[in-house]
């Protein structure tokens, strides 16, 4: 079991929805301090300031970093283990859903989280973890799990998180230096993001929007802080390469895959 309290932890797109939540019930579970990264400047100042006031003015921190970039978010690493001399747990959870912008949604979803998970794995945690054992939790999505025919290019990057963290989080690559790699899938979940999609330019063409007019319609939209709770649960108690499924505000599960074995590992 992953022991939270104590450590230090950084986490993207961490100043609002999932990210936010995630981070503020890391703090009541006993983080030592959290260093939040966003590309929202505004909103990221707005936050840390509401943090300081909740959780003491030690405890937080934040910077400006794209996620697309990988050198942005490698100043944002260097930031926390000067600012704080230990990294152990991280937490990829910036992300956008539009479909339009094809190449954005990727590099914001996809490359961003593999930025994020290899600065981590083949770097930081490594080097900067306090304990015997490092956690990096991908937030993927339940539209990464099965496809979401409605936007498609969300759901095929949350399909490459899923796969990333998996490749990550074998046997033999936690073997290596005690890090494990494992991912949150969210289903739909109160945050600011979600009305934007309703937006028509969101969507590839009048028909994706129907479908997701019509998916939309009866789902359950669960709070954020229900998405935190579980994301603890899988920080101290999941193992690597394990993907769990919080949907519907129910309980937390583990998804389960066909085990298949293509080729020896
Ligand atoms: N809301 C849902 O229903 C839901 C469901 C499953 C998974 N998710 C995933 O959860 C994560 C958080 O989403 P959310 O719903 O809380 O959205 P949100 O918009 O509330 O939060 C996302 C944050 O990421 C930041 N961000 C966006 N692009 C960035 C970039 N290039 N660099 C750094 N930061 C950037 C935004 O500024 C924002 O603060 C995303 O990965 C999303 O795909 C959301």
């Amino acid at each position: 079991m992953f022991e939270i309290t104590g450590k230090i932890a950084l986490v993207t797109g961490g100043v609002s929805g999932i990210g936010l939540a995630i981070s503020q019930e890391l703090l009541r579970n006993g983080l030592k301090a959290i260093v939040l990264v966003d590309v929202n400047e505004v909103l990221g100042q707005k936050v840390l300031g509401e943090m300081k006031e909740e959780f003491g003015s030690d405890k937080v921190l934040f910077l400006k970093a794209d996620v697309r970039e990988k050198e942005s978010l490698e100043e944002a690493f260097n930031f926390a283990v000067q600012s704080f001399q230990h990294l152990d747990i991280v937490i990829n959870a910036a992300g956008i859903l539009t479909e339009r912008k094809i190449e954005n949604t990727i590099a914001t979803n996809l490359n961003g989280t593999i930025y994020g998970t290899l600065l981590a794995f083949e770097g930081y945690l490594p080097k900067y973890k306090k304990g015997t054992e490092g956690v990096i939790l991908n937030i993927a999505s339940t539209t990464g799990l099965e496809p979401f025919d409605c936007a498609p290019i969300y759901s095929c990057t949350k399909w490459g998180v899923v796969g990333f963290t998996r490749c990550l989080g074998t046997e033999r690559q936690y073997k290596r230096n005690n890090i494990k790699v494992l991912a949150l899938c969210p289903g739909f979940t109160n945050t600011p993001s979600l009305p934007v999609v309703k937006d028509k330019d969101d969507f590839i063409n009048f028909n994706y929007q129907t479908f997701f007019e019509s998916t939309t319609k009866s789902v359950i939209l669960q709070p954020a802080s229900h998405v935190a709770k579980a994301a603890m649960w899988a920080i101290s108690q999941g193992e690597s390469g394990s993907m769990w499924v919080v949907t519907d505000n129910e309980p937390v599960y583990e998804a389960k895959f066909e085990d298949r074995k293509l080729f020896p590992v």
